[in-house]
């Protein structure tokens, strides 16, 4: 079996780098080891910087999320009970959008299907070879080979890929915490984002349509979902919300629950030979700054225009460039999500000075225009050109 790149990982890297290499008549297999309804279903990321759905629009893969998408102009810090708005757009131009991550792969998945796109589903990559570009699957119960021009490596922190790149360095921090997030039946309480620090942790309000919300709730790193009855989240999240003005937080109907880890996490290069990893595979950020899957499309969108030049001109400047122009960006997204990390969390490790620290550092981001243009203009993404 060949084709022109092998794509490892039907997540929206994988997804999205197919369809836009099809959009410039490049062949691609996507192997993907979970099934179809799984990575549909799968509960994560909702926050698309506006390079994103440039992306998406730009490649006719963004009917939906115009219809659907709900573009948001600011979002809301709040400590001590008190709300201070963070005006997005006035500061840097840009907006940003609520759409699900399930959405953005059901909408690549039907649009690769539609265009005869070859997307297989229970094929689990075993191994691959960057200097062949040859890659093993399962598939069916037997195993396959699949040769290639190309592999990208688009599997997640936990894939095969990876591996596969000689004298990888990695650099890395874990969190002293954890996100327990709930998607749930119920109008949101708030038009724009409510990021919540408190002195028990962490909260965040975002949502997903006008009748589901998604929360989330600082948690240790060992937390039990078992130990968080629906009655303890709620709880706990209108605690962390409260404000003396009356404002309530609407409780309803959990539909799916999760503990997710914080880290962050950088694999450098990210190429190796005919090998380029692309998204999760080489990079994760703790959630706070709302980056993972926005550079997973940037990552994508640099590799599908370093692809094209190499076909089209036989050229390959952009495709050495690859590792470089990404991780350029990668590290600004991962001091961001530190950042915001640092700044909104309760740590527990702290002392009484970190905490003085962190609460000059949030009066400071909430009163100074400047400051309030820095978050503002990473939280939008900074241009992709
Ligand atoms: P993945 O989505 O992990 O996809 C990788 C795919 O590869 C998977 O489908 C997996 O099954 C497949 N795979 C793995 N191994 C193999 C193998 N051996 N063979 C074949 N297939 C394999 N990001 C944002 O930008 N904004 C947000 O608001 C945001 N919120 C988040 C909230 C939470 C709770 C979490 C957990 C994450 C959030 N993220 C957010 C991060 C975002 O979800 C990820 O960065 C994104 O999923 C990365 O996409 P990916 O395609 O690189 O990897
Ligand atoms: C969402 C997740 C985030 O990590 C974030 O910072 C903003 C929104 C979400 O899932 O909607």
């Amino acid at each position: 079996m060949r084709t022109q790149v092998a794509i490892v990982g039907g997540g929206p890297a994988g997804l999205l780098l197919s369809h836009l290499l099809h959009r410039q008549g490049i062949a691609s297999v996507v192997l993907e080891s979970r099934d179809r309804g799984y990575v549909e279903r799968r509960q994560r990321a909702g926050m698309l910087e506006q390079n994103t759905t440039d992306v998406l629009r730009g490649s006719g893969a963004g009917a939906r999320l115009d219809r659907e998408g709900l573009v948001h102009h600011g979002i809301e810090l709040r400590f001590d009970g008190t709300g201070h708005r963070i005006p997005i757009t006035d500061l840097t131009g840009r907006t940003v959008t609520i759409y699900a991550q399930t959405e953005i792969v059901k909408d690549l998945v039907a649009l690769r299907l539609a265009d005869g796109g070859d997307v297989r589903f229970e094929a689990e990559v075993l191994a691959l070879d960057p200097s062949t570009g040859t890659v093993t699957f399962r598939q069916d119960g037997a195993t396959h080979e699949l040769h290639a021009d190309y592999i990208a490596g688009c599997d997640g922190f936990h894939g095969v890929s990876r591996a596969a790149v000689p004298d990888v360095r990695t650099f890395s921090r874990d969190y002293p915490f954890a996100w327990l997030g709930i998607l749930a039946d119920v109008a949101p309480s708030t038009d724009e984002l409510i990021y919540a620090h408190h002195e028990r942790g962490f909260a965040l309000h975002s949502l997903r349509s006008p009748s589901v919300s998604r929360l989330y709730l600082q948690v240790a790193t060992d937390a039990d979902l078992a130990d968080w009855s629906d009655q303890r989240i709620w709880d706990e999240l209108a605690t962390r919300f409260g404000t003396p003005d009356g404002w309530q937080l609407k409780p309803g109907p959990i539909t799916d629950r999760s503990v997710t880890p914080m880290r962050s996490f950088v694999a450098e290069p990210m190429r190796h030979d005919r090998l380029f990893l692309a998204g999760d595979a080489a990079h994760i950020v703790p959630p706070t700054g709302a980056k993972g899957l926005n550079l997973a499309v940037s990552d994508v969108t640099i590799l599908a225009r370093a692809l094209t030049e190499r076909y089209t001109s036989g050229t390959s400047a952009l495709l050495d460039a690859y590792s470089a122009t990404c991780l350029s960006r990668v590290w600004r997204a991962e001091h961001f999500s530190y950042w915001m990390t640092t700044l909104l969390h309760a740590d527990p490790g702290a002392d009484a000075f970190d905490r003085r620290v962190q609460r000059a550092h949030l009066e400071y981001v909430a009163s100074s225009p400047a400051a309030a243009t820095s978050l503002a203009e990473n939280y939008a993404g900074l241009p992709l050109e």
